[in-house]
């Protein structure tokens, strides 16, 4: 196993930004895995499942066609079934999607086996909320991301209105609790920051900050 770079935390934190930053200093691939649980949910909704239909939400996963492929330019992309659709992972309700057919044990052994692959081929980034628990727990470059709950709001509300979409704030707030509790609580393989895992809050920190404070421990 080559020595990948593992960053968990909870939603909105800047994982993404701050692993796709390292990623192009360190000339290595990033995987944004929780695209790849998004990626379920959307499989999930096509085929007219329940997200909190366990049972059916771990056949669907049984029998799915799931790849991460990666464009020219090198941006990551979903198929679901050969259908790329990268495009519609970002929605509210597939956020909250993806944290629920997460819970399902079926989907996490299929994901984690995935991520496995692809950092046993290559050196990787690789961001998500068990990935240094459970993903990749042997390497020794693991990171956890966080944020107030509250920041993490604002910036999403700032980011929201500079592409001109509507952001409500307090909607948001109560979305990014919700699935922090459904991240850091469910049963099976939950987030959370391990003993040997070094914790980056980035409330008062810049994402140029949060990037050094890694590359400096890589
Ligand atoms: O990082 P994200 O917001 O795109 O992730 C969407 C959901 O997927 C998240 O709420 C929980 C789940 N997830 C997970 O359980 N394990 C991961 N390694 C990545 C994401």
């Amino acid at each position: 196993m080559k020595q990948s770079i593992g960053i968990d935390g909870p939603a909105g934190a800047g994982k993404s930004t701050i692993a796709k930053r390292i990623a192009a200093i360190l000339q290595i691939p990033y995987l944004d895995t929780g695209a790849m649980y998004r990626g379920v949910a959307v499989a999930a909704k096509r085929h007219g499942v329940a997200f909190t239909d366990e049972a059916a939400i771990a056949e669907t996963v049984a029998s799915l066609d799931l790849s991460v492929r990666y464009s020219d330019s090198g941006e990551q992309h979903i198929f679901v079934d050969g259908e790329d659709v990268t495009g519609e992972l970002r929605t509210e309700e597939i956020s909250q999607g993806a944290s629920l057919v997460s819970r399902v044990p079926a989907v996490r052994d299929r994901m984690t086996e995935l991520q496995r692959e692809v950092a046993h081929a290559q050196r990787v980034v690789m961001d998500g909320r068990d990935i240094c628990t459970n993903v990749l727990p042997d390497t020794p470059y693991k990171f956890f991301v966080t944020a107030s709950a509250e920041e993490r709001a604002s910036r999403r509300v700032k980011q929201l209105k500079e592409s001109g979409q509507p952001a409500d704030y307090e909607t948001i707030l109560h979305d990014i609790i919700r699935r922090d509790r459904q991240d850091s609580e469910r049963a099976y393989k939950p987030l959370y920051c391990g003993a040997d895992t070094k914790r980056i809050d980035t409330t008062d920190m810049t994402i140029e900050e949060a990037v050094e404070a890694i590359l400096s421990e890589v």
